[in-house]
């Protein structure tokens, strides 16, 4: 299939921009990026624009291949992916130890896989915040197909900015979204703020590991078309993150690299001999968005840490970070 062929196809699954735009925001969304002359500067200074492009081009592509959730998950032998996700998600509901009729949080909500999944799992209210109008208007709609619009509501803002109250969420998580943050430090302060004090915040993050060599340029390489691959303004260092959240004012209570254990390795569903949605990987525009993802699973790249923070003193192997004061 022809480039614009696929993304007529894109279009018509019911994307944000107009099929005639489609290739202008291919092009512009590119410049942003390093093989295209694109600086970190540029990206981290209009990263909503970069972001919002991104998933305006992608979103459809990756419901028709991936499903509601966008995210990875580690993975049992025998375990479908679509298993291996949801168990991911409850693991996070248990770990934030949510309570039926809590308020909660889901940064960067995509277009409400997790919020669907684990409000009904734990009982609670998950609002899903995101910065993008197409995903919000399409997880409306499967919201009102799955029954959950009491329980499940959207706001759109961007997670550097909310507009909540000091003090608003019983708990807060992000799925593999702050990764899109300019700054991971202003990003889990605007988390910080909005979280009950005492409470606690759980998240998936991207990060290098520490294998990373910033003067190797294969290594550079790599990283520059994971960022193109994937929306990223740039990837943070697991201690970069760890260090940020300490910063924003919470307390570091279990981290872990879920990369390095998983039976399955994450990235299967993208080796060509496996991935069988769809054929998704064989299109220009699956290629676009998915190029990278094998080989971010070579050495340096295949941390996504389970990270939480703010719990009280004493849990030591929750995926949280707990809100001190
Ligand atoms: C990889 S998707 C993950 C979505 C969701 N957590 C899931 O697992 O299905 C990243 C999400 O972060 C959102 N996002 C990126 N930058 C954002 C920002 N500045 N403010 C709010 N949402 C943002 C994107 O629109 C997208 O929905």
């Amino acid at each position: 299939m022809s480039k614009s062929g696929v993304l007529d196809f894109a279009s018509g699954l019911g994307g944000n921009i107009d099929k005639n735009e489609v290739l202008s925001a291919v092009d512009q969304y590119e410049k942003y990026h390093v093989f295209y002359g694109g600086e970190e500067e540029e990206r981290k200074a209009h990263y909503s624009d970069m972001v919002n492009k991104f998933y305006d081009l992608v979103t459809s592509f990756y419901e028709f291949g991936w499903g509601e959730s966008f995210h990875f998950a580690p993975r049992w032998k025998g375990e479908s992916l679509r298993e291996s996700i949801k168990r991911h998600e409850h693991f996070l509901a248990l770990q934030l130890g949510l309570k039926p009729g809590q308020k909660v949080l889901d940064v960067g909500c995509g277009i409400g896989g997790p919020q669907r999944e684990i409000s009904k799992f734990s009982s609670t209210s998950v609002t899903g915040l995101n910065i993008n109008e197409y995903q919000i208007s399409r997880g409306k709609e499967l919201n009102r197909i799955a029954g959950v619009e009491k329980t499940c509501n959207f706001v759109k803002a961007d997670f550097m900015k909310m507009p909540f109250p000091d003090n608003s969420f019983d708990a807060v998580y992000a799925i593999e979204a702050t990764c899109h943050a300019p700054d991971a430090y202003g990003c889990y302060k605007e988390i910080h703020r909005v979280l009950k004090p005492g409470q606690c915040f759980a998240a998936y993050e991207w990060c290098l590991t520490d294998s990373f060599d910033p003067n190797n340029q294969e290594h550079q390489k790599l990283k520059a078309e994971i960022e193109i691959g994937d929306g990223l303004p740039d990837i943070r260092l697991t201690g970069e993150c760890l260090e940020a959240l300490k910063q924003a004012g919470f307390e570091v209570i279990w981290e872990k690299d879920l990369a390095v254990d998983s039976p399955v390795p994450w990235y299967l569903p993208f080796d060509p001999s496996h991935f069988s949605l769809s054929s998704f990987h064989l299109t220009t525009v699956g290629r676009f968005i998915t190029r990278n993802m094998l080989i971010s699973a070579d050495f340096f790249v295949s941390s996504r840490p389970g990270i939480c923070g703010t719990c009280p003193k004493g849990k030591s192997t929750c995926p949280k970070f707990s809100r001190a004061g």
